[in-house]
């Protein structure tokens, strides 16, 4: 199945067809794919290069697959249990230019997963980023100490059928993309007034 982006004017392949599905399939992911996903990240821009970006990873239901899988809400792990590759993704909270909480950390960290994202499609594999689990959970799960914070899950495999999905569910996975038009958030002369670059006037 494809879900591709309906876009104004033509965009990347990747960027295009990107998408979060909830039908994977329980085929494991080759290491090499997963490697070019972290070297993705890797390469992210970040502020002061800080690099802010931790990962934790499980795969094909193991020891670190399985406490990812318990942190999430009972929602994601629905279409969860056959995820072949969890990783948890962490920010390192503090900057080593003033020894204070960064505020960048976070920006820093979703950036990266961008880019792990993209490398995700460009080797075949999709990604669906997930909010929807214990912070708290993870922390005790995993000894993550406290200069850091659990700031999402990343399910990745490859696409599968969204008909083997359960009914309301499947109904999601079919629903329309929807997207705020960009005059909603392409500003010039002040915030809120929409670019002449976007209405033409
Ligand atoms: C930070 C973040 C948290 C999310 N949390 C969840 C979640 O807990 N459960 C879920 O099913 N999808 C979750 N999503 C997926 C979004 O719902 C999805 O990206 C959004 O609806 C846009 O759809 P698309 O990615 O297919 O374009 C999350 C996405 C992000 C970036």
């Amino acid at each position: 199945m494809t879900n591709p982006a309906i876009t104004s004017q033509p965009i990347n392949n990747l960027s295009g067809n990107r998408w979060s599905p909830r039908a994977f399939l329980d085929k494991p992911v080759e290491t090499e794919k997963l490697i070019s996903m972290f070297e993705a990240a890797r390469w992210s821009a970040s502020g002061g290069n800080e690099q802010p970006w931790r990962f934790i990873i499980g795969v094909n239901h193991n020891e670190t697959w399985q406490k990812i899988f318990d942190t999430l809400n009972a929602g994601n792990q629905e279409w969860n249990s056959h995820v072949p590759v969890l990783i948890l993704a962490i920010g390192y909270k503090i900057s080593s230019w003033d020894g204070n909480e960064s505020g960048y950390f976070k920006y820093d960290t979703g950036q990266a997963v961008a880019h792990l994202s993209l490398e995700a499609m460009h080797q075949g594999l999709y990604v669906h980023q997930l909010g929807g689990f214990s912070v708290e959970r993870a922390s005790e799960l995993f000894d993550i100490p406290a200069t850091c914070e659990a700031l999402t899950v990343i399910s990745v495999g490859y696409l599968g059928d969204p008909l083997s999905l359960p009914g309301k569910l499947k109904e999601r996975e079919l629903q329309e993309r929807k997207r705020k038009d960009l005059s909603e958030f392409v500003f010039s002369g002040k915030f809120g007034e929409t670019s002449p670059l976007i209405n033409g006037k």
